[in-house]
């Protein structure tokens, strides 16, 4: 019989009763609703709304059922309506009439609300530590491939000459927003709706900060019909989840590119790809596949969650327990393509001569050329205009750049001399681009400091 039923005249029906129950999301909250109960407890018992024997006699008795539920002694009821309820009726059973005090001043609706964000905060600091884990080891990685001449694209196509460390550093840019997004997200989570009540407040003389603080969350709830409903930290949250899945998944798209044997920048360890079972050559990196159709079922969560709140009036409606799965279902998938993917990049060496070799084809340095003119008073558009018809020279003589003639510069402009070799050389290039974030070596290195000391802020 549901804790609730007393003034009904007919039980639910089964399959009412499964579709109505939370539980099997529920049973990864019952360490939080727990302590949510015993932070209610204790203010209610400072309070004088319920005697302090009987506040401390919950209280034990809550963290007893914590503990048998740790350690398997106690089995959570696969039939029970939710967490709250088969919690309540545990405590009850166990000490009687005194564990029908605990639900005095509150409801349901703020007590699952409390639980979400207690789970989520929790859930967001070790999302927090994992992204930190990748970072440090892009930044370690990028610190050895200084050097490490690649070449850099737009639209895929070769376009100026970069580093292993500069390319490695774009991610760490994207990985330290994603950083600040969770902490973002954990701020906008860690609001205590206990003391809401049912939707109204309570006419009980609780206190609400004191319940808070002993949470370890900063704020209250303004208004109490909005403290039952507010999911917004769970959108912003999956928000949060869903941007650094795009980065991982663009990450792993390159992966997947660079590993190819057309490119061949990237070596990708035997521990994260498979075979096929038909072509014995093969070596897939499944798992770099694997990461970047997860991203999807992310951005599919998100999308649920706005659908299901949209018509929502405020205060509770049985529609936000949906948005509970969509919620946690985001987390696990994230903090385990999170584990994935740094395993495997520290598991992953660039293969620097391809590189090298790719970034010496392609005219990466037409740039260089154009700017080397532009420094001897060419307007940039002239200067881009020669270089273009030197280009055009290059492909039809199946040269490049570094093999074109002084003779065939000074043909498409008196103003080359000598040192145009010197300027289009690849480390030159490189290093010739040293302004703020640039890709020369100095530069990357401010980079790495730059984005160690915003990690060791976060
Ligand atoms: N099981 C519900 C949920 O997960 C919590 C209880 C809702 N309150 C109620 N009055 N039915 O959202």
């Amino acid at each position: 019989m549901a804790l609730w039923s007393s003034g009904f005249h007919e039980d639910v029906s089964e399959v009412m009763h499964d579709f109505n129950s939370s539980i099997v999301a529920d049973s990864l909250m019952y360490a939080v609703d727990i302590e949510g109960s015993i932070a209610h407890a204790n203010m209610l018992g400072r309070q004088g709304i319920i005697g302090t024997v009987e506040a401390n006699e919950i209280v034990d008795a809550l963290q007893k059922i914590k503990d048998d539920i740790d350690s398997g002694v106690l089995k959570i009821d696969k039939n029970a309506e939710d967490i709250h309820t088969f919690i309540e009726e545990e405590l009850t059973a166990r000490i009687g009439n005194v564990g029908k005090e605990l639900h005095t001043a509150r409801s349901r609706n703020g007590q699952v609300a409390l639980d979400i964000r207690l789970y989520t905060s929790k859930r967001l600091s070790v999302l927090i530590h994992k992204t930190h884990e990748l970072i440090t080891e892009l930044t370690n990685q990028a610190e050895s491939n200084l050097n490490t001449i690649m070449p850099g694209y737009t639209h895929l196509q070769p376009a100026q000459v970069i580093t292993y460390a500069h390319y490695l550093m774009s991610y760490v840019s994207m990985f330290l927003r994603d950083t600040e997004r969770f902490r973002e997200a954990k701020d906008r989570t860690e609001v205590s709706p206990l003391g809401a009540a049912a939707l109204a407040g309570t006419p009980f003389p609780i206190d609400l900060r004191y319940t808070a603080k002993q949470l370890g969350f900063a704020k209250i709830f303004d208004n109490s019909l909005d403290a039952v409903s507010d999911r917004d930290f769970a959108l912003d949250t999956v928000y949060a989840l869903s941007t650094l899945m795009v980065h991982l998944s663009q990450f792993s798209a390159q992966i997947v590119i660079f590993s190819s044997q057309e490119f061949g920048f990237l070596t990708v360890s035997d521990a994260f790809t498979t075979g096929s079972s038909i072509m014995p050559q093969k070596k897939n990196v499944d798992a770099a596949e694997l990461l970047r159709a997860k991203s999807a079922r992310i951005f599919a969560n998100l999308i649920a969650m706005f659908a299901i709140l949209k018509d929502l009036p405020p205060a509770y409606n049985k529609d936000l327990q949906e948005t509970k799965e969509l919620l946690f279902e985001s987390i696990d998938i994230t903090e385990k393509s999170l584990s994935v993917f740094t395993a495997m990049i520290k598991d992953t060496l660039p293969n620097t001569d391809n590189m090298r070799n790719a970034a010496s084809h392609g005219f990466l340095n037409a740039t260089d050329a154009a700017d080397y003119l532009v420094r001897k008073g060419v307007p940039f558009r002239d200067a881009y205009r020669t270089v273009s018809n030197l280009i055009r020279t290059a492909v039809q003589e199946n040269k490049t750049l570094e093999t074109l003639t002084i003779d065939e510069y000074k043909a498409a402009s008196p103003l080359f001399d000598d040192d145009i070799y010197a300027t289009i050389d690849l480390a030159a290039s490189l290093s010739n681009r040293d302004s703020h974030g640039g890709a020369a070596p100095d530069r990357v290195k401010e980079q790495i400091q730059n984005a160690r000391n915003r990690l060791s802020a976060i």
